[in-house]
């Protein structure tokens, strides 16, 4: 450093003045009353909360109709994808248990399964009907007739009879009438799902139910419950139905597997026809 560069004595008291001065200032300036404050420094987290974190976790019955809407919705996958013995089979395996423990307490001597696709479902009851009941049958009904592989099962010749036609018509009606005269039965409704259609078949059928026994409608689950929105089918039907008819409950200690495609539509008969 050479000697030209030192501050004189003089600049020095002067410098220090002035830096004496400026830091007075900013602490008259901080303390001083109606002097506006710096804003409160905030953390982040406590304004903005972490996602997800104040949503509710999903109820028990959400979680319920999220799968069931997901395992529907995967059709290809899952329902019409399900086979009994190799024959193409349109049902949810979990109905399927609790039909079998309806056929198995109630040992019907004839099962109406209406609605007859390729024949699956009416071999899943005459299996059942062989070994609690042996003598018992199982009739079903198809406006059209695909039954060809199933037909080639031995017990199809030995428990189940075809009717080919509508579950409506008079014609196929009045056969079936005439075989269950007298007989304990038990209907399995999955035809056409269109309300008017169910609500007729309800109306026909539900005569032939003896008390105890019951009236199966199958896909209620659409229309809304939880899949299918908007559409007018069996669960319309069955309000319609049990409106007019208070023979018949809708018994849902047999929804306790919880995951049903016939929420509403086990309907047991309790009084005898009027
Ligand atoms: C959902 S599938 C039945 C599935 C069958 N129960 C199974 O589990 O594999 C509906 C069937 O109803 C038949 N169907 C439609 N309208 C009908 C009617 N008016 N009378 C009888 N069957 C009908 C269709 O031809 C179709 O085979």
């Amino acid at each position: 450093m050479s000697a030209e560069s030192k501050i004189s004595p003089q600049i020095a008291i002067i410098l220090a003045t002035l830096a004496l001065a400026a830091w007075v200032f900013v602490i008259v300036r901080a303390y001083a009353p109606g002097t506006p404050k710096a804003p409160a420094v905030t953390k982040r987290a406590a304004v903005t909360p972490t996602p997800g974190a104040a949503k509710m976790p999903p109820s028990d019955q959400e979680v319920f109709d999220r799968f069931h809407t997901l395992w529907y919705g995967l059709a290809n996958k899952t329902w019409k994808k399900n086979h009994w013995l190799g024959i193409p089979t349109r049902q949810n395996p979990m109905d399927v248990w609790v039909h079998q423990e309806i056929i198995s307490e109630l040992k019907p001597d004839v099962v109406l399964d209406i609605g007859t696709f390729h024949g699956g479902s009416a071999l899943i009851w005459a299996m059942i009907l062989d070994q609690v009941n042996p003598s018992a049958k199982v009739i079903t009904v198809d406006i059209e007739d695909h039954t060809a592989e199933a037909k080639k099962w031995p017990l199809w010749d030995k428990k189940i009879t075809f009717l080919h036609g509508s579950s409506t018509d008079p014609k196929i009606v009045d056969q079936i009438k005439a075989q269950v005269a007298g007989k304990k039965v038990l209907a399995i409704l999955d035809s056409d799902h269109s309300m008017k259609h169910v609500l007729n078949e309800l109306k026909i059928y539900s005569p032939m139910i003896p008390v105890g026994s019951y009236i199966i409608v199958q896909d209620s689950n659409s229309g809304g419950n939880p899949v299918q929105h908007g559409y007018k089918g069996p669960m319309e039907a069955i309000k319609a139905f049990l409106k007019e008819n208070k023979e018949f409950v809708a018994d849902k200690e047999r929804e306790r597997l919880i995951f049903t495609f016939c929420p509403h539509g086990y309907l047991k008969r309790t009084q005898p026809a009027q």
